[in-house]
């Protein structure tokens, strides 16, 4: 008989699954300080610890919900696909981490005790309990919860509430999702009073015609109940019975309207939250309330730096509302259902949520799938526990528009199960699962990090047939019929994601493409401290946790403590739900909400010249309805001297309940007024003396040709660089890995020859060839300097040499060094953020100051950042002097304290430490980041491949 742990039973004891829900009846919160003791296997200590006689020693204090690992118990273990433990179904090792948790409480008086329940919304991943000292059950099913009836073993006064944890079960083989493993009680323990006559489980069915306008409301119950919504006239109408006609405004994640009711019964009373709306899938699409909606989303796991999955509500809170403030309308609640009071903020807030069964199998993939339990008549309870555990707790939410079988277990029979006892008991939501292609278990066609082009090719309905349908015309025709998603894209690790803005013109363009998910939500890593006191997140590996997935955990739109990354400022700018464009002298504003007009938002220009306002005012939008634009005139501008920018800001006009008045939605700009062209005056000539040549203000190294002080300014270059800190993107995965090319030809390791230094009349010339040792690949440079006034003018023109064939180069360009006591930097040009070339939307034009260390993007894993964009002018200073730089029309910038050696090799920030001089580099051009990491490359379009090219630098020395 394998041990309950190892069985392949979902557990013993537990009541039916049914709705979360609170009520008027006695709850008692069991969170708190429990007693703890950390066993090596599941039978290493005894079971001394279950009567209401003090514990033995060896326990200490333990908050609940916690994972133990995180309180100085063992240590977090990251995995990607691999399980931690041989794949040996469903067995698992006799080290077997075991946490003995106990809990003394009183009873308050008056507690009816009879059908008392014990409610566990979260354990992982395997649990028995005993109440004073009677065992009441087992579970598994981290991510769901477990009921068991407490009444026969509880007493009056005071009671001991024991709970084993094992880390490891057959439930394990289940959860194989990409992320930490982490063990522990680590969502909320109550007991519940069960009221005679209680209500036991409801079915709140609230539905929206879009053509008659009205609502229907049908509450199932098992037993008599009566439902009341006083704000819809509704009085106790019987359960079971349909309210129809209702004068209701319905509920979308746009305007995520509620009403209040009660369902009571003889024993009890329960509060619900109506939100009245309609899913179907219509002509081949997703629909609520009859509009078809385009998905702006992100895949959201549960993660916090110091508590892992035990998040507050605080938190949950927070994440929503930093989504709704980025522009985001969906979640897929990757890969398991999330705490429920999260959904409660997704009814209120507004959110679509594709709800995501807790079952992963992706670690059979070493085994070639053998053993799979999606396709083992044996795992069929335990998969389907699962399934029905997550539909009946969430049943009851509007923002819940989609229910998810599971994430990356291949395929097989088992899902059939799911699908069907699914359809059956919620026809009114769609499923998903994408991992079987054939789709006969979804209602989506969906697919992951699909390159845009296809995806291109399946909004036209051009994608060729998989084999999973080949043979089977008639399940062939089914998925070409379906609604498409990328239930994940863009895989948002380190720098990146790149190519947001071309998906979603794919998304914005072809119906069919119902938009996506961004892969993910979080970067999910560890606060940790330096010996010295420095924090930094640790990920994979760090905690000697072996084997390990190292970095892959890091992959978020949001740093670990939810600092927003550049690149949630990019796909907030990307999923704006208006847009404006400028039409000759008419401005077409566009609403692209599904079901909200723009009389929320109020609309501002502001005209700037070479970045200074000269002119601002409001812009009359009228109340354009969903999904339709209008055009309204150019505001008169006053001509600008400059270069003339005029923005459109769309702002909210009021409070929302996710914002205040003021928070920008979105943003257009438009070139107005383009600069004048400067003239270039006649050059001097340039002289040697001794060791160096003079030109102007500069003088170079007679034998190398390289700038070594202008004016009063020492510093050192510019000379061509390409190389830089490889971002995730750029290591890529296995065979898409562009940097490990780079690292192959040298790029990292470039040498300079200095082929000529040729001081001239009016110029001075330096020829250079640049190559890595052992290769024949090589970039003829030539530097030629003028001097005008107090200004050197450099141009740099560079021919690549030898079998370049489809390499790319990491950034073209040049690299300086300034004294240590450079810091202020001021710029006009793409901003405030960085920017590269398909990762840009979010940056403006604009004047812009900061200081070294704020250029800095302090990814979690140290790699490329910081570059501003198309800068047309830059100064950089101390407190004695400053180096002006100008672009001939533009340059890139990055200045960092640090090498790009220094960056390319740090494992975390704080191994980056400060050299004493400035490292600036001005790029005529960058490689794009894509999304390789786990993904499609940069686009076509965003390769830097080697070819002539020539760009122009202005130097000048400030006071
Ligand atoms: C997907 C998977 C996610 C995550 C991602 C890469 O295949 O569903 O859980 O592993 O890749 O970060």
């Amino acid at each position: 008989m394998p041990s309950y742990f190892e069985d392949l039973t979902p557990g013993t004891g537990l009541r039916r699954p049914r709705a979360a829900f609170t009520s008027d009846a006695g709850r008692l919160s069991l969170t708190g300080t429990w007693l703890f003791r950390l066993s090596a296997t599941a039978e290493g200590a005894p079971l001394d610890f279950l009567g209401p006689e003090p514990p033995p020693g060896g326990f200490t204090e333990l908050p609940v919900p916690s994972h133990w690992v995180l309180h100085g118990h063992g240590v977090p273990r990251y995995t990607n696909t691999a399980y931690p433990f041989p794949i040996d179904p469903p067995h698992v090792p006799d080290d077997n981490p075991t946490g003995d948790h106990r809990l003394a409480f009183d009873l308050p008086a008056g507690w009816r005790t009879a059908d008392s329940v014990l409610r566990f919304e979260g354990v992982d991943s395997c649990f028995r309990v005993w109440l004073n000292g009677q065992c009441l059950g087992t579970a598994k099913g981290s991510r769901l919860p477990a009921e068991f009836d407490a009444g026969p073993a509880l007493r009056p006064g005071p009671n001991v509430l024991a709970v084993r944890v094992h880390r490891w079960s057959s439930g394990s083989y289940l959860e194989d999702q990409d992320m930490w493993w982490l063990p522990g009680i680590f969502r909320e323990v109550a007991l519940l009073e069960r009221p005679v006559g209680g209500v036991d489980d409801f079915f709140v069915h609230a539905g929206y015609d879009h053509v008659t306008g009205r609502g229907t409301l049908t509450v199932d119950t098992g037993a008599p109940a009566l439902i009341s919504v006083p704000e819809l006239g509704i009085e106790d109408l019987p359960a079971g019975r349909e309210a129809t006609g209702l004068a209701v405004e319905p509920w979308t994640a746009e305007t995520p309207r509620l009403y209040d009711g009660h369902l009571t019964t003889h024993g009890e009373r329960v509060p619900l939250r109506l939100g009245f709306r309609t899913v179907a899938i219509t002509g081949g699409l997703l629909t609520v309330n009859g509009t078809p909606l385009l998905l702006r989303g992100v895949n959201r796991h549960e993660h916090d730096p110091d508590h892992g999955r035990a998040l507050s509500v605080a938190t949950m809170r927070a994440d929503l509302l930093l989504m709704k403030r980025h522009n985001v309308n969906a979640v897929r609640t990757a890969h398991y259902p999330p705490h429920p009071a999260f959904l409660d903020l997704c009814d209120e807030l507004g959110m679509w949520v594709v709800d995501e069964c807790d079952i992963e199998t992706h670690g059979f993939i070493h085994a070639d799938w053998r053993g799979n339990p999606a396709d083992d008549p044996r795992w069929e309870p335990m998969l389907l526990d699962r399934m029905r555990r997550m539909v009946e707790r969430d049943k009851n939410h509007p923002s819940v528009v989609v229910w998810s079988l599971g994430n990356e277990s291949h395929h097989g029979r088992n899902f059939g199960v799911l699908a069907d006892w699914t359809r059956s008991r919620d026809p009114g939501r769609p499923l998903h699962y994408e991992r079987d292609r054939s789709y006969r278990h979804s209602d989506f066609y969906s697919l992951m990090y699909t390159p845009v082009d296809e995806v291109e090719r399946i909004g036209r309905r051009e994608e060729a047939v998989p084999p999973e349908t080949a043979d089977d015309p008639e399940l062939e025709a089914r998925r070409r019929a379906l609604p498409f998603l990328l239930c994940e894209y863009a895989h948002a690790m380190g720098n990146g994601p790149g190519s947001l803005a071309a998906y979603q013109r794919v998304f914005e363009r072809y119906p069919r493409c119902q938009g996506g998910f961004v892969w993910e939500w979080i970067d999910h890593g560890f606060r940790r401290r330096t010996a010295d006191g420095r924090e930094y997140f640790g990920y994979g590996g760090d905690f000697g946790d072996h084997p390990h997935g190292g970095t892959f955990c890091i992959d978020g739109l949001v740093f670990p403590d939810r600092t927003p990354s550049p690149g949630l400022a990019e796909l907030k700018k990307v999923f704006q739900p208006v847009t404006v464009e400028l039409a000759g002298a008419r401005l077409r504003v566009a609403n692209r909400h599904a079901f909200r007009d723009l009389s929320h938002l109020r609309f501002t220009w502001t005209l700037e010249d070479d970045g200074r306002r000269v002119a601002a005012g409001e812009l009359p939008v009228p109340r354009v309805p969903a999904g339709q634009a209008a055009e309204l005139p150019v505001p008169r501008l006053p001509a600008a001297a400059g270069e003339g920018w005029l923005t459109v800001r769309a702002e909210l006009a009021g409070d929302e309940p996710w914002a205040a008045a003021g928070h920008e939605v979105a943003w257009a700009q438009f070139a107005v007024s383009a600069p004048a062209a400067r003239p270039v005056g006649p050059g001097r000539a340039a002289r040697r003396r001794g060791d160096v040549i003079a030109l102007g203000a500069g003088l170079f190294d007679a034998r190398t040709g390289v700038l070594g002080r202008l004016g009063p300014l020492a510093l050192d270059g510019p000379r061509l660089d390409i190389w830089r800190a490889p971002t995730d993107n750029d290591r890529g995965m296995g065979a898409n890995s562009v940097a490990r090319e780079w690292h192959r030809a040298g790029l990292d390791r470039m040498e300079h020859r200095t082929v000529s230094v040729a001081p001239r009349e009016d110029r001075l010339v330096v020829e250079a060839r640049v190559a890595a040792a052992g290769t024949e690949r090589a970039l003829r440079v030539r530097y030629t300097w003028t001097a005008a006034g107090p200004d050197l003018r450099l141009e740099v023109h560079v021919v690549p040499e030898g079998p370049w064939d489809d390499l790319p180069l990491p950034r073209l360009g040049v690299r300086l060094t300034l004294p240590a006591d450079c810091d202020a930097v001021r710029w006009f040009g793409r901003g405030p953020g960085e920017a590269y070339p398909d990762s840009r939307e979010a940056a403006r034009v604009g004047l812009f100051a900061t200081t070294v260390a704020g250029l800095q993007t302090p990814y979690v894993v140290p790699q490329e950042n910081g570059h501003r964009a198309e800068v047309r002018w830059a100064e950089l200073g101390g407190p004695r002097h400053r180096l002006r730089i100008e672009g001939a029309p533009h340059f890139g910038l990055t200045a960092r304290r640090w090498t790009t050696g220094d960056l390319a090799a740090a494992r975390h920030p704080t191994d980056l430490v400060e050299r004493d001089r400035v490292y600036v580099n001005l790029d005529l051009a960058h490689h794009g980041l894509g999304s390789a990491s786990c993904g499609p490359g940069p686009l076509p379009e965003h390769r830097l491949i080697p070819t002539e090219t020539a760009f122009a630098l202005l130097f000048r020395a400030l006071p």
